[in-house]
């Protein structure tokens, strides 16, 4: 999707792909410095990792503890700092990496745009309490739910992550349960549903899907998944986790370029990376 939007924007840049142990990020951060890189991702298990490595974090990493978008920046003539994309004609003095997180922002974009929720006020009940799992329940206490069920397979890492949130967030009403009346939005952020097989993510007859207006599964792949499926055929709205993909990538690309994203050309291009049409 970014080699299709930097396309779009003619930019004559590049998004590459390497593999990097974690016991060599460091030089790694260190080589795509030297080298004048813009900018790149990070994935797991780099995001927490990275926090340490980067000479400033902006709001979004401090907030979230995890960096899933680093920009590089120079130091010009004039003693400013600038992101690299602006020096064209002078090289930089020196050049220092600032972590961002962009996953967070990228989930209420996709719940905004794909099942047009704004959750404020909501009650909402998040399956899964891991990496996505607790950035999503931080990011909906944020965004002002009034009551948050978190359910997951390991009880303590719920119970460990809605002290977190009371902590933060004192407004918010967590329970670590099933609710017992209808919400707004289920959200999937458990791994239960990539392979074909895997058993639904949460009991069905303690919680029925006819009591949500809407399911969010963060899984992609398949576009379909059989939370989903079970939730359609309840009568709620159902969507897949393309849209936080794609939210937390053009995000990344408006950092790095500081140009707004061309969202459809990058949209086009996941599926067809994807799904393959
Ligand atoms: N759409 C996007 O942009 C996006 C972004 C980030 C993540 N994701 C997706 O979100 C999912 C979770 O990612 P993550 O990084 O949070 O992974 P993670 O840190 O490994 O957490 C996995 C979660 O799934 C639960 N789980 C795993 N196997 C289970 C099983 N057999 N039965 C019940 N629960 C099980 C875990 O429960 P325990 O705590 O009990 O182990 C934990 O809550 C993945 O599918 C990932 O692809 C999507």
């Amino acid at each position: 999707m970014h080699n299709a939007a930097f396309k779009a924007s003619g930019l004559n840049w590049c998004y590459l792909a390497y593999e990097v142990r974690p016991e060599h990020l460091r030089e790694a951060l260190e080589g795509a410095r030297r080298m004048q890189f813009v900018g790149l991702n990070l994935t797991v298990p780099h995001k927490l990792l990275a926090m340490e490595m980067m000479a400033g974090l902006d709001d979004s990493a401090k907030q979230w503890g995890a960096v899933n978008t680093v920009a590089f920046e120079g130091l010009a003539s004039d003693g400013s700092w600038k992101p690299l994309r602006d020096f064209a004609e002078e090289a930089p003095g020196e050049v220092r990496s600032k972590g961002y997180n962009t996953d967070a922002q990228g989930l209420t974009a996709a719940l905004k745009e794909d099942l047009g929720l704004y959750l404020e006020h909501s009650r909402v009940m998040l399956l899964g309490a891991g990496g996505a799992g607790r950035v999503a329940a931080l990011q909906l206490a944020e965004a002002g739910v009034a009551d948050l069920f978190l359910v997951n397979r390991t009880q303590d890492k719920a119970e460990a992550l809605a002290a977190e949130i009371q902590a933060r967030y004192p407004k918010v009403h967590v329970m670590t349960t099933y609710p017992h009346r209808e919400v707004d939005l289920v959200l999937n952020a458990t791994s239960l549903g990539m392979k074909p097989g895997d058993a639904l993510p949460m009991d069905l007859g303690r919680f029925p899907l006819t009591d949500t207006k809407a399911v969010y599964d963060m899984i992609y792949r398949p576009a379909q998944t059989p939370l989903m499926a079970c939730a359609i055929e309840s009568g709620a709205r159902a969507v897949n986790g393309l849209g936080m993909l794609l939210h937390q990538g053009a995000r990344a690309f408006e950092i790095w370029t500081g140009r707004p994203a061309p969202l459809e050309v990058m949209k086009a291009a996941l599926r067809e990376e994807v799904y393959g049409h």
